[in-house]
């Protein structure tokens, strides 16, 4: 595991910990349950699995909420399982990464409790205090469907604390240097235990500055390239991937000059796949990409569909978010905050066409994708649980009571319905060689080939019909054509002069004559292999 790089061309997938394997029948999913299926990750293709956070929490915001940087929860296990499940991720060629919360802890976390009781504690100024609540009022609440302000009166203290999430989650103070020094040993001791690198939560929030939005500041940035610059250091090959939820030309300074992120997170590209699909043409999905920068040689875009957190809808404007909720989310309880509450085929209809088709986007569009644990299924969500825990339900491993989650009784309820794990699981899947995850393992294997994918060059391709994406991706020799049709009719393209040749059909590995007309089946996308350096 040398490769320094290897992130550039890696495929991801996310695993809420709680979710996906109970090892020791409590009814809750942890480390060792990951690393017995470490097996499965490997057969699916995975380079790197992100772990949500494992810290000691009171889990009001599902771990998001610290409550000691330095443990491991019981409920997922020791620091030792965790050391075991890298030291089975490594032996499978598979990395694992992990949540770094910075900009807040839990209100349970010593430190809060420290600071709250008197104004000369010792921790006092680990968070943001105010007597008034007027600071900062161009920062945005996040939360707007739970928090109605981001500060919160605290009897204790006598004071107002500043927070960006919910109210049981108080920022950190960036301004302290014991604070910025703090989180640096946080990262220490996880690089120390072997994790191959975080994903960098709620980033752009670090500090906070009178007539701003709080977000995106350049003492923010100067932290996070110390933080860079302390893993390049002392630990070459580990990544940060950065969360901040932005448009692409607010996350480029997030890059930096290679010396920020490794990676970061495409948010606008996501709402805006849905939104090709939906309408059946390619427009969205061209003015976000031409809204995209280059970025450093180094870095690596990561590109998803969906995640354990709502399909956010932040970044597009307001009347592309009313015709997102009127396609996507008819139900009022399918929204949240700014956002949809579902799961991939659940939001596809179940239509295997179009998940397929979403995948076969995300895997070829620029970037490194990641996979939600689950999707690779069609696995489905319960809008009867609350909040986001509706997307965060027990893997279904198989047809067994409790879908073989756990022996005992799961900590939640689990899907119910046509997605249920009757119907969607593991097991059958790996059985029936016509699967979705036969399918996207294909499509894994094909991306981990073709260099074509890793690179950052993609080209447009004129085909005269705005229904078909067409684009070509190039790295050195290997370039590919990628046709899409978006819509559920037969759809026909004008083929430009220099792609009319013999190439191969990378999906079912035969040879195509490209003539001057193709027609595509509804929904149907072709990766075609173009003839040596074309
Ligand atoms: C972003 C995480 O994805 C989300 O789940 C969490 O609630 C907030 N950050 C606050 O940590």
């Amino acid at each position: 595991m040398k490769d320094d790089f290897w992130y550039k061309n890696a495929v991801f997938y996310e695993v809420a910990v709680r979710a996906f394997k109970d090892s020791n029948g409590d009814g809750r999913g942890d480390l060792r349950g990951i690393a017995e299926k470490i097996d499965y990750l490997q057969i699916l293709g995975v380079d790197c699995v992100w772990i949500m956070p494992i810290y000691p929490s009171p889990l009001k915001d599902d771990g998001y909420d610290v409550a000691d940087y330095y443990g491991v929860d019981r409920a997922y296990g020791s620091l030792d399982d965790l050391k075991g499940l890298i030291e089975a991720a490594h032996s499978h060629g598979i990395r694992i990464i992990m949540d770094l919360v910075l900009n807040h802890t839990s209100d349970e976390h010593p430190w809060f409790q420290s600071a709250r009781s008197n104004r000369s504690a010792p921790y006092r100024d680990y968070y943001v205090w105010s007597d008034t609540d007027q600071k900062y009022k161009d920062a945005r609440i996040v939360f707007v469907d739970t928090e109605s302000s981001n500060w919160t009166w605290d009897e204790q203290a006598g004071q107002y604390y500043w927070h960006r999430f919910y109210s049981s989650q108080p920022d950190l103070n960036f301004d302290n240097p014991k604070v910025q020094d703090e989180m640096l040993n946080v990262a220490r001791f996880w690089l120390d235990i072997g994790i191959d690198g975080f994903r960098v939560d709620a980033a752009p929030y670090l500090f906070e500055r009178e007539g701003t939005i709080c977000e995106n500041l350049p003492e923010t940035h100067a932290y996070l390239k110390r933080l860079r610059s302390f893993i390049h250091e002392h630990y070459p090959g580990r990544i940060l991937l950065c969360e901040a939820n932005q448009w692409p030309e607010d996350v480029r300074p997030y890059f930096g000059d290679g010396d920020e992120f490794h990676m970061a997170f495409h948010f606008p590209l996501m709402p805006r796949i849905f939104m090709a699909l939906r309408r059946g043409e390619v427009g969205p999905i061209r003015w976000v990409m031409q809204q995209t920068p280059p970025i450093p040689p180094d870095c690596q875009w990561c590109t998803f569909l969906r995640n354990h957190d709502e399909l956010t809808l932040e970044m597009v404007t307001e009347e592309e978010r009313e015709w997102m909720w009127k396609e996507y989310a008819p139900d009022l309880r399918m929204r949240l905050n700014l956002g949809i509450r579902r799961r991939l085929a659940p939001l596809l209809d179940n239509d295997r066409r179009r998940i397929e088709l979403a995948k076969s986007l995300l895997f070829t569009l620029p970037g490194a994708p990641i996979i939600y644990y689950g999707d690779e299924i069609g696995m489905g969500d319960n809008l009867d649980l609350f909040d986001r825990n509706g997307v965060r339900t027990p893997m279904q491993w198989d047809s067994s009571p409790n879908a073989g989650f756990t022996t005992e009784s799961p900590y939640t309820e689990l899907v119910k319905g046509d997605l249920a794990f009757r119907n969607v699981n593991v097991t059958a899947q790996l059985r029936d060689p016509h699967s979705l995850f036969h399918t996207i393992q294909k499509m894994i294997a094909l991306r981990r080939r073709h260099a074509a994918f890793g690179g950052s060059s993609m080209e447009w391709v004129e085909i005269g019909n705005p229904t078909v994406a067409a684009f070509v991706r190039k790295n050195g020799d290997d370039v590919v054509l990628v046709l899409s049709n978006l819509s559920h009719d037969v759809q026909s393209v004008v083929v430009p002069p220099q792609y009319r040749e013999d190439c191969l059909d990378l999906l079912s590995s035969c040879v195509v004559s490209l003539g001057a007309e193709l027609e595509l089946r509804p929904y149907s996308y072709l990766w075609l292999q173009l003839p040596n350096g074309e």
